[in-house]
């Protein structure tokens, strides 16, 4: 598609509506961005001295787990983070090791692939390393030779796994092994989050490579998610959740914005932004999605009804259960509204982004938990629409909401909506709340050489550790933290201007084509 000069023309006489009336003056706080570059250290010496080149560092037993095929996770997903912080040594570090993954095998036999971790963590940390390396950040890595094999990777991943597509639908298997030798997991389904959060890095990947056949490949099976049956769809752009890899079609109509789904919908406005010729449509079945949202998921805990959280459905019967993954809608809404200059959308992300770290309010740790449920009096009464057990009826009316899953793993979500709000308003509240979380989570989660997962949000302390500290602590937590607070640079989410950049959902940029 990149070298089609039919759609360069029609790239460049498009512009994105930005309102030149949201102008606001920001506020960098030094002194928070460089506390959040110290976790950012801490956490990647913890890695380096006691975990690598294994995947995940244990922060506790101060060793290194492999959760994620033994290619180096932590490594791989920090790239970008300390490329935008500038840390130079960190950087060849990382750099060095790169050339030494083999990503054509996995070490231990029968070693099971996620096809969507793979591609939003490596492959997305290979590419995004690349373009920032090359692009605003290149004084950081002055060998291009090494910056080159970051795309070589790239490109030896995605032909490594590319046979995840090789269904008689061509939706691609969720697992792959390669070890004894290539094969599908037996699955016969997957889910829209792990189909349709491919699109994004598959194209960069063509458009770096100029090899069309990445992006022939994804958006093949794209295109069963943006025309499914009319019975997939309860409410419009709102489709079901797992489909056939041997045909197809939805095995369901139940979803929403959490687990399994929440990326898809994340990908569909942020494929407008990478081309919004190229991906108008993408931008439709968002927007259709976006207003459903708001009009039939929107629910208010009978408790503290200026609370809004987004409910799940199975049909178009609804379900008041959330959890600290869908947190992150807050942030894409108002990527939307700023993209489409829809102040509803803004409004909305804005809502919700206040509401969804009213969850970390609630809770003693002062952090958020994994899974929560509320009542919603709109609602009708039932099992669906249950009310709180009785040990917790009383924080349930404190807190509008009731724990489920009372774990923290260190996931970003939260901080990521701060972010978001904070760039759409210019409004320093935005700030303080982030820094609120941020030290919540250093003084709770900070434990051995590093920072690890919590067992109960609900403890003042945690309940535990979980002795685990995810590569997307690295990736995402902490990089949405210190853009909050760091100085305007290429890769800020700008109001009033052109974006160059896309977040993937791991929180890696690219650069959009154009
Ligand atoms: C890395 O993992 C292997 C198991 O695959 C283990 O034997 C080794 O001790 C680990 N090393 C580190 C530094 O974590
Ligand atoms: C990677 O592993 C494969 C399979 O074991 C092997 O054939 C190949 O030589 C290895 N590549 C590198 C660069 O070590
Ligand atoms: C969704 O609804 C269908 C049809 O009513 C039912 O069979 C199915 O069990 C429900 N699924 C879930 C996850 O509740
Ligand atoms: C946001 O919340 C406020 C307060 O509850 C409410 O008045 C307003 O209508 C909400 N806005 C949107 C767009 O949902």
């Amino acid at each position: 598609m990149r070298f089609n000069p039919a759609l360069l023309l029609g790239f460049a006489s498009v512009s994105l509506a930005y309102s030149s009336a949201r102008t606001f003056r920001r506020s960098p706080d030094e002194d928070k961005a460089s506390a959040v570059v110290d976790a950012f250290t801490l956490a990647w010496g913890g890695y380096w001295e006691n975990a690598f080149p294994n995947d995940t560092l244990r922060p506790i037993s101060n060793i290194g787990d492999n959760d994620r095929n033994k290619w180096g996770v932590t490594p791989i997903d920090a790239l970008s983070t300390a490329a935008i912080m500038g840390q130079a040594d960190i950087v060849q570090q990382i750099l060095d090791f790169v050339p030494t993954i083999n990503f054509t095998t996995t070490e231990e036999p029968d070693s099971v692939i996620s096809v969507f971790e793979t591609n939003i963590r490596y492959l997305a940390g290979l590419i995004s390393g690349y373009d920032l390396l090359t692009g605003p950040y290149q004084d950081l890595a002055p060998d291009s030779d090494k910056v080159e094999v970051l795309l070589d990777q790239a490109r030896i991943l995605a032909d490594a796994i590319s046979f995840a597509f090789d269904t008689p639908s061509g939706v691609p298997s969720p697992n792959v092994y390669l070890n004894p030798e290539p094969r599908r997991s037996d699955g016969t389904q997957n889910g829209i989050a792990g189909i349709g959060t491919m699109i994004l890095e598959w194209t960069r990947l063509s458009d770096l490579t100029g090899d069309e056949k990445y992006t022939q490949l994804v958006q093949r099976a794209q295109d069963y998610l943006l025309h499914p049956a009319e019975s997939a769809e309860p409410f419009p752009g709102l489709i079901g959740t797992e489909v056939s890899l041997e045909t197809g079609e939805f095995l369901d109509s139940r979803g929403g914005w959490s687990a399994g789904t929440d990326s898809f919908y994340e990908y569909l406005i942020k494929m407008y932004l990478y081309d919004p010729v190229f991906f108008e449509e993408y931008k439709d079945r968002w927007v259709l999605a976006a207003d459903s949202t708001i009009e039939y998921l929107a629910s208010h805990p009978s408790s503290r009804p200026e609370l809004t959280f987004l409910a799940e459905f199975n049909g178009t019967t609804l379900t008041p259960s959330s959890g600290h993954l869908a947190s992150f809608s807050g942030g894409n809404f108002i990527l939307g509204g700023i993209l489409l200059n829809e102040q509803k959308y803004i409004d909305f992300g804005i809502n919700l982004t206040e509401s969804y770290y009213a969850t970390y309010e609630g809770c003693s740790s002062g952090i958020g938990p994994e899974g929560f449920r509320w009542h919603d009096d709109a609602l009708p009464e039932g099992e669906e629409n249950r009310l709180p057990p009785d040990d917790q009826v009383e924080f349930f009316e404190e807190a509008g909401f009731w724990v489920t899953s009372p774990y923290y793993i260190l996931r970003p979500e939260t901080l990521e909506s701060l972010y978001y709000s904070y760039r759409a308003t210019g409004d320093t509240k935005y700030q303080d709340l982030a820094w609120e979380g941020f030290q919540r989570i250093m003084e709770v989660c900070r434990a051995g050489s590093g920072f690890s997962g919590l067992t109960n949000v609900r403890e003042a302390d945690g309940g535990g550790y979980t002795d685990f500290m995810e590569s997307f602590f690295l990736a995402e937590t902490l990089k949405y933290a210190y853009l909050i607070f760091a100085e305007e640079s290429d890769v800020q989410l700008k109001i009033d201007g052109p974006n160059g950049w896309v977040y993937n959902t791991e929180a890696h940029p690219v650069r959009v084509r154009g």
